[in-house]
């Protein structure tokens, strides 16, 4: 059995209620959106076959599944990343076993830093594109022909009509939201003054140290995809001012609010 089958029976059994058809992954400062699921399921990442123990603080590192504004849905609190050392396989994982247990929709959010001059920290911003700035690529190796084709189309990573309907979901509740291009980067380190000039000549908006890897591998295996990031800080140089963790949880936490209505009501409508 592959990982992703082990996984997938381990989850399967544990699993009382309904197939989910939403997966969300929710990044650092933002698990709180999972405590809002109803009827959950808990399952720690450290239980299920396959599965590294996450250890970024403000991730807690387990899957919640349940009802959430009526939808079924599962929920990391939660992911892995390439700079904690966990191979690009490992960081995909999750997708893909959520995609073997029936999701076809996926709602991608992270906390990023802000290139466009015009973002202030605490903006949420709907990503419309991203710059895989990793340097590789979570497909490379011998092709899964039952996930999906050699070469993926990446012209709609962001599904447009999920766009709109997220777009739409702040305007109706007189919340303002960005739009942008998402670089990801493998971190830790976070960039220089003169990085973050680069990816914004690149057409960058915003930067992190995630997302890129899970969408490609969500589109490779034709999912749908949302993503939204939350600019928990200005990128360097920006500011007169260090980048520090800190203020990422902080950020995060002041936007809570905000980010938890616009993700419930996406959900709703979805
Ligand atoms: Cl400024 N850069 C990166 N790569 N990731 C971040 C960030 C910056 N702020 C939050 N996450």
């Amino acid at each position: 059995m592959t990982a992703v089958q082990k996984a997938k029976t381990f989850i399967e059994e544990k699993m009382t209620g309904n197939v989910p058809e939403i997966g969300l992954i929710l990044g650092s400062g933002l698990g709180v959106l999972a405590e809002e699921i109803e009827s959950p399921t808990v399952i720690k990442y450290n239980e299920i076959p396959g599965f590294p123990s996450s250890t970024v603080a403000g991730h807690k590192g387990q899957l919640v599944i349940g009802t959430l504004e009526g939808k079924h849905v599962v929920a990391m609190q939660g992911r892995f990343h390439f700079y904690e050392g966990y191979d690009m396989e490992l960081v995909t994982l999750p997708v893909r076993v959520m995609k073997a247990i029936g999701v076809e929709k996926l709602i991608v959010t992270n906390a990023a830093g802000g290139i466009n001059e015009n973002f202030d920290a605490g903006d949420l911003m709907l990503i419309n594109d991203h710059i895989n700035q990793f340097g590789t690529n979570p497909l490379i190796g011998k092709n899964d022909d039952a996930q999906g084709v050699r070469f993926p189309d990446m012209s709609e990573a962001y599904t447009r009509s999920l766009l709109n309907l997220a777009q739409e979901a702040a305007d109706s509740e007189g919340l303002k939201v960005q739009k942008g291009t998402y670089v990801g980067t493998t971190g830790p380190s976070y960039e220089t003054p003169a990085e973050v000039r680069m990816l914004r000549i690149l057409g960058g908006d915003a930067v992190g140290m995630s997302t890129v890897p899970e969408v490609i591998a969500a589109r490779h295996s034709s999912m749908d995809v949302l993503g939204i990031s939350c600019i928990s800080n200005m990128a360097a140089g920006i500011l007169d001012q260090p980048l520090d963790h800190s203020e990422v949880i902080e950020t995060t936490e002041r936007v809570k609010k905000d980010f938890l209505s616009l993700v419930k009501t996406v959900v709703g409508k979805m």
